[in-house]
């Protein structure tokens, strides 16, 4: 069905030095359009989703909602799903193996079949990632889990509402219940939940679909529905993106004006921004400007849940804070292995130690661009970051990993300014 985009392990060759200016447009978020994607398997009726960023993820839930028998189409960044077809409730490994976050297809398809057969994740670069907490979730509601020969089989005899709280805030964890409760007839509470803007977009989908949620504080209370509707929905702007490019901004002495992001959503990132010393512009309801004034100082940032310092952008921070005057710390308390981009950023110069969750950054006076290597999203875009400010020239291998979560990013920092060049396939 949905058209497809060739995605490979490119590298990227990046001449630092430049400094960005210009206006750019912050595409839709991928972590918004994931769960909305999955929420079409609680309907038989048609759904449209606008500003869907054309990114591998994105193009991985498509593939598996048409594995499952879904119908549809993507182009320009609408995805159209009919998903009436649908007729199959396993989730194979070789999707889940592309695609953590396939493991959002749990509760929608517990919800439509009564039953579900989902490959299990592994642990991924960042940390060991368990599941249990979904898990969890489905037991408190009824259903049997069976984890066998590396699937998760969950049934669920009749369908009834359940009262749950989380042991920990999680992102997925809080989608998967939403979408299984909000095909459920009957007045569910879950305690604890995350409340991440992709979570909240997430929500009004499946207000839209039919569904009644109230949430107060970190507490849902859903009243789901067995004939959920179809939907028409436009997926907000993705924060990290947007705050990548602020850092950019900053790190690159640039000024850069950023088209549809929305600040409130930003409120931890532009506060560190501000205190490291840019002057962020408000130009309207959804259009800012990053300006630097004076020098960058020096931060200390702690991650945690939203409305929090988001984990996604501790990578991009540390890269602006290795080359700022001073001693600077980041403390990684969401995952426990997310500092893989030190190393790599060390071979550039930076003087960065690590001990246990917390990083200490000692600011050098500059990066000398190196040969890097990707090993996750945001650790990619971090090193995107450092090959722009850096002195010379700098390679990143398997580009792939910003390919899942960054649209045509090095087509937007040409655009300002920056000289990023895509090398396809680079052998080693
Ligand atoms: N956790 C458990 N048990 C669970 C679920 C989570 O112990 O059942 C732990 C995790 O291991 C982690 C913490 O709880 O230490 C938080 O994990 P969470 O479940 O919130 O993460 P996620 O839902 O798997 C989403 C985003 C991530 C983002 C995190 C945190 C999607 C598709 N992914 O992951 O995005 O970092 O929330 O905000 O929404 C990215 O885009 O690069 C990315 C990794």
């Amino acid at each position: 069905m949905m058209n497809t985009t060739s995605y490979s392990s490119d590298a990227f060759l990046i001449e630092g030095g430049a400094t960005l200016k210009g206006r750019v447009r912050v595409s839709g978020a991928k972590n918004a359009s994931l769960p909305i994607i999955f929420s079409t398997i609680l309907t038989k009726e048609t759904c449209v989703i606008e500003d869907v960023p054309d990114l591998l993820d994105v193009k991985n839930a498509c593939e598996l909602i048409h594995l499952l028998g879904a119908e549809g189409d993507r182009l320009n960044g609408r995805v159209l799903i009919d998903p009436s077809g649908i007729d199959r409730y396993e989730t194979p490994e070789s999707i889940v193996k592309k695609m953590r976050a396939s493991v959002l297809s749990m509760g929608p398809l517990l919800a439509r079949f009564g039953r579900a057969r989902v490959a299990l994740p592994g642990g991924c670069s960042i940390g060991a990632r368990p599941i249990d907490q979904h898990l969890k979730f489905f037991v408190s509601a009824g259903a049997q889990v069976l984890v066998k020969d590396g699937y998760v089989n969950i049934e669920v005899e009749r369908k009834k509402p359940a009262e749950f709280e989380f042991e920990l805030v999680t992102v997925t964890g809080t989608e998967n219940a939403l979408l299984y409760l909000s095909g459920v007839e009957g007045r569910s509470i879950l305690k604890n939940i995350a409340l991440e803007p992709e979570v909240i977009d997430l929500v009004e989908v499946l207000r839209k679909m039919g569904a009644s949620i109230e949430i107060e504080g970190r507490t849902a209370v859903v009243e789901g529905s067995e004939e959920l509707k179809g939907f028409h929905h436009r997926v907000i702007p993705d924060r990290i993106e947007a705050g990548t490019l602020m850092v950019a901004s900053l790190l690159t002495g640039g000024e850069v004006e950023l088209e549809n992001v929305l600040p409130e959503h930003l409120g931890a990132v532009i506060g560190k921004l501000e205190e490291a010393g840019a002057r962020v512009e408000r130009l309207g309801a959804d259009r800012l400007r990053v300006v630097k004034v004076g020098e960058l100082k020096p931060l200390e940032i702690i991650t945690e849940e939203y409305p929090g310092f988001p984990t996604d952008m501790q990578a991009q921070f540390m890269v602006m804070l290795s080359v700022t005057e001073g001693r600077s710390m980041i403390y990684e308390s969401i995952f426990e292995n997310r500092f893989q981009h030190v190393y790599e950023l060390k071979k550039m110069g930076a003087n960065i130690e690590v001990r246990g969750r917390s990083a200490h950054i000692e600011g050098v006076r500059e990066l000398t661009g190196a040969e890097v290597i990707s090993t996750d999203l945001r650790a990619s875009a971090s090193l995107v970051l450092a090959g722009l400010v850096a002195r010379g020239t700098t390679v990143i291998r398997d580009i792939h990993h910003l390919d899942r979560g960054y649209e045509r990013l090095e087509k937007k920092l040409r655009e300002l300014g920056a000289s990023v060049e895509r090398l396809p396939s680079l052998v080693s």
